[in-house]
């Protein structure tokens, strides 16, 4: 790995709204929102006004994290790994937050929580401008698949539906609306749990909240929906029934894996999904030749790469935008924080905290270390309690570690400063900013002189 540091510095802190994203159980790739174009034939809607009261929050339950990455974003990710390149987001509790981190997706502000149906409504200005599908999707769904939503919109297609409706069966269903079926397998309308009677109270088979609708028939649907008489609220599942009376065609999907459906509504959920994200991040690193020594105890975030035969020791965590190379061993009890690239061979060893960091092949950084914004060189050495001071109350700056240079133990380099390639910093020195030392040279001490002869 080349060490480019001019490159790497110029970097943005956390690529949280730009480019790597996840989605679950496949490959983390490049995705792009395109904010709202109403030219393509199909637009997402992400019903997101919800305060999300069971979180017990001041957040908006959308902006929650997962692994580093809010909810709502595993919801872009998947809509735009679909090939939808329209978003829109209906916010409400919270929406300057949810917009700015949905950006540049258009947001729809709903003022009252009226209903998933109200909500859509709240789009029809600007959906009546599109002629194709929508996708109607929860922003506190997170680990629904892209391939899910292409399997749906595919079917929507080809079978010409007016609706088709993502399902899922369960042990028990829960508060989920139940699919009600006709005689003949069709879906036939949606029954919220509240008005369930003792036989669709039974029906193991409930609407996941996921859609893709005609749009001209979506609101010629909602139009006659009137506010339910229990909630007062307008429930866009009423659209099911309206549209099958007047000779629409409605068709389900059935989703595989619930895994995928699981919805955030408490802090339990969020701790649930994270587990289940944890564990296809880990599983996908040990398919592409990684060791994971105890995954129980690992927390690797989306988008870190990590090169074939490496080792991940127990206690670990490595955050986004991380990279390494091939036969790299790490922790345990380390923490890779975001911008770290490491080459390969390189060794990172317990109680090391690495941030906006390049390490070049072959060097070993193997305890109670703190380097930010250092770029280290190749076959160095990094003694036990290595700090770098990168932070000097003002701003970050940048340390250079040339390669086969040798950090004694318990040195202080205070940034900014360059060590040369090959030289020798003596055991408990602190080297003063700007301080540079030269390539070869031996300094030793507090602050650190060179020392002469060697
Ligand atoms: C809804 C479905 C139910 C389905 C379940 C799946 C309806 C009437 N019922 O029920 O059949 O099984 O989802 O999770 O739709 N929202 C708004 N504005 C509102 C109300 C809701 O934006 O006024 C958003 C929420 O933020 C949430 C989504 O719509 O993302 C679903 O709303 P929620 O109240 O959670 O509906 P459920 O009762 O769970
Ligand atoms: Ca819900």
């Amino acid at each position: 790995m080349k060490l480019r540091s001019n490159e790497f510095f110029g970097r943005r802190r956390m690529p949280l709204r730009s480019s790597i994203k996840y989605e679950i159980n496949s490959e983390v790739g490049q995705t792009k929102i395109v904010g709202f174009d109403f030219m393509k034939d199909i637009v997402a809607l992400i019903l997101a006004a919800g305060k999300g009261t069971r979180m017990r929050s001041d957040v908006p339950k959308v902006l929650h994290t997962i692994l580093g990455w809010p909810i709502i974003d595993y919801v872009m990710n998947s809509v735009c790994k679909s090939g939808i390149e329209g978003v829109i987001v209906v916010a409400g509790y919270g929406k300057d937050e949810v917009a700015e981190a949905v950006k540049p997706a258009k947001v729809i502000v709903q003022k009252r929580l009226l209903g998933s149906g109200d909500a859509v409504l709240r789009a029809k200005n600007v959906l009546k401008k599109c002629s194709g599908d929508v996708l109607v999707i929860c922003g506190d769904t997170p680990l629904i698949r892209a391939a899910t939503l292409k399997g749906m919109i595919a079917k929507h297609r080809t079978t010409n539906a007016s609706a088709t409706v993502l399902t899922a069966r369960l042990d028990d269903p829960a508060s989920y609306g139940r699919i009600v079926r006709d005689n003949a397998g069709t879906i036939a309308k949606i029954t919220e749990k509240i008005e369930a009677g003792i036989a669709e109270d039974d029906i193991k088979e409930v609407n996941v909240g996921t859609y893709v609708f005609r749009i001209k028939d979506l609101f010629d649907a909602l139009s006659e929906v009137k506010p339910n008489a229990k909630k007062g609220e307008i429930f866009l599942t009423d659209t099911i029934e309206i549209l099958r009376k007047t000779g629409k065609r409605v068709e389900g999907v059935e989703i595989k894996d619930v895994d995928e459906m699981i919805g955030i509504n408490s802090r339990v959920d969020l701790a649930k999904a994270t587990e289940t994200v944890k564990k296809h991040i880990l599983y996908k690193l040990m398919e592409s030749g990684v060791t994971i020594e105890d995954p129980a105890s690992t927390v690797i975030f989306p988008g870190v790469k990590i090169g074939r035969d490496s080792v991940v020791h127990s206690n670990t965590v490595i955050e986004s935008d991380v990279e390494a190379g091939s036969n790299c061993d790490i922790g345990p009890f380390a923490r890779l924080r975001p911008g770290v690239r490491l080459g390969d061979n390189v060794e990172v060893g317990n109680f090391v905290e690495l941030v906006r960091t390049r390490v070049g092949d072959n060097t070993k950084i193997k305890h109670h270390t703190y380097l930010g914004d250092t770029v280290v060189g190749k076959n160095v050495n990094v003694g036990a309690g290595t700090i770098t001071a990168n932070f000097d109350g003002k701003k970050k700056n940048q340390t250079r570690i040339g390669s086969g240079a040798f950090i004694g133990i318990g040195s202080r380099l205070i940034a900014p400063v360059t060590i040369g390639e090959r030289a020798v910093v003596g055991a408990g020195s602190v080297v003063p900013k700007n301080h540079n030392v030269p390539a070869g040279a031996t300094v030793i001490g507090v602050p650190a002189r060179i020392l002469k002869g060697r």
